[in-house]
């Protein structure tokens, strides 16, 4: 039985990897702060697992802690060691990640996501723990006009967030370049979306949601009254932008697989696009959704948003060839599922 530690694992991407992992036997210690999550994201988790197996509920631990305060990411540490557990790796999740806030406030971005990570790095060395899978993200990319995005092509945010994810991922190539034990998988995630197909746990963003998919099912439950198209001038077939939609269950299989590709190669660094080679444009994506769930999503067209691109889609490639993984599941199965989430859960994780 491998102990992993999961850093966010009660926010979005990491509550649907905690299930996977618990599914096939990890033991996991989640640390969250809570500060874009609820820890409500986890029960379900195990009210999800309990169906089916009793004893996982005591293979799932969850640490209140900020990795801001190095003394909360050594507790986990000392926590295992006491219980004789090695912690194997961690998977890396907590972060902030709204492209607006890290502009309006980019001190808290670079604290919260540089200095947290070389917090996690550090005690990670301590306790001789040296393989992380972390969620880096397609952001660091400059969008290429219709091209598919290889892991080589050249990288420039255009915003703090991003460049927080940027300045991670170097840091961890220096610790590899530094360390020859290190494993190390950065993962550029392209646009997360749906839920799991119980409808038990799904995306809860704080507040008004910025990204289009957590519009669109609020709309559709009529908690907003439209959805505001930024631009119809996109040089694309229909004028809106396109991008790589991928369902949360694919994304969390893809950490599992890099997980065991690193517990069983030498030490490396993997930078991997998890997405799904395909290009879905906003006006498509609200019709594939109205037509899969029966349901109207008004829109009206406004202007371009600044720092947007036309056309944003993974090369999946490498995910394939060296992680043995491929996505699974369709944009039907993302409005499908994301809309069963929206609906049994009209308020998120609050009651
Ligand atoms: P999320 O906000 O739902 O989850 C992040 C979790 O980390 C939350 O539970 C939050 O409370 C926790 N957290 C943040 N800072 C923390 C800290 N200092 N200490 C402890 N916990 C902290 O976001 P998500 O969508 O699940 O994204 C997970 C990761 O993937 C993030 O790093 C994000 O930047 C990255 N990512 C997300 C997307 C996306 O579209 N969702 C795309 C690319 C990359
Ligand atoms: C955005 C961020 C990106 C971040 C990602 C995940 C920007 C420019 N990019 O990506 O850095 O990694 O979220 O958090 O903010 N759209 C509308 N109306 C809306 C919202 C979106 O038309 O109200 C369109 C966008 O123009 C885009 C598509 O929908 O064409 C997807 O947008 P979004 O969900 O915000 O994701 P990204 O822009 O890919």
């Amino acid at each position: 039985m491998s102990t992993i530690i999961v850093t966010g694992g009660a926010g979005f991407i990491g509550s649907h990897t905690c299930l996977l992992l618990l599914e096939r036997g990890y033991e996991i210690f989640v640390i969250d702060s809570f500060c874009n999550s609820s820890a409500k994201s986890l029960e379900k988790v195990l009210m999800i697992l309990l169906r089916f197996n009793n004893d996982l509920k005591d293979k799932l631990h969850l640490i209140k802690g900020d990795l801001k305060n190095i003394s909360d990411i050594e507790k986990i540490f000392k926590n295992c060691l006491k219980q004789f557990k090695k912690v194997e790796g961690v998977i890396h999740f907590a972060g902030l990640k709204s492209v607006f806030d890290s502009v309006m406030d980019p001190l808290s971005y670079w604290e919260n996501n540089v200095i947290g990570t070389i917090n996690l790095l550090k005690v990670m060395e301590k306790y001789d723990c040296r393989t992380i899978v972390f969620s880096s993200s397609a952001t660091v990319y400059k969008a290429k006009s219709d091209k598919l995005l290889t892991e080589g092509d050249f990288c420039e945010p255009v915003n703090p967030y991003g460049f927080t994810k940027l300045t991670i991922e170097r840091i961890l190539s220096d610790l590899n370049k530094n360390n020859d034990q290190w494993r190390i998988a950065s993962l550029r995630y392209f646009n997360p979306v749906g839920a799991h197909e119980s409808g038990l746990i799904g995306e809860d963003p704080t507040g008004k949601p910025n990204n289009i998919y957590p519009q669109i099912t609020r709309v559709a439950i009529g908690k907003l009254p439209e959805i505001k198209i930024f631009g119809s001038d996109w040089p694309t077939h229909d004028g809106t932008g396109i991008r790589d939609y991928i369902h949360v269950i694919d994304l969390a299989e893809g950490h599992l697989c890099a997980l065991e590709y690193l517990s069983n190669q030498k030490p490396q660094m993997l930078t991997i696009n998890l997405g799904t080679g395909k290009g879905t444009s906003v006006l498509e994506f609200i019709k594939i959704f109205e037509n899969t769930n029966k349901v109207k999503v008004p829109f009206s067209f406004h202007e371009r948003r600044q720092g947007d691109n036309a056309f944003v889609v993974a090369d999946n490639s490498l995910a394939k060839s060296i992680l043995d993984w491929k996505p699974k599941r369709n944009i039907e199965d993302i409005c499908r599922d994301g809309w069963k989430w929206q609906l049994q859960n009209p308020n998120g994780y609050s009651e």
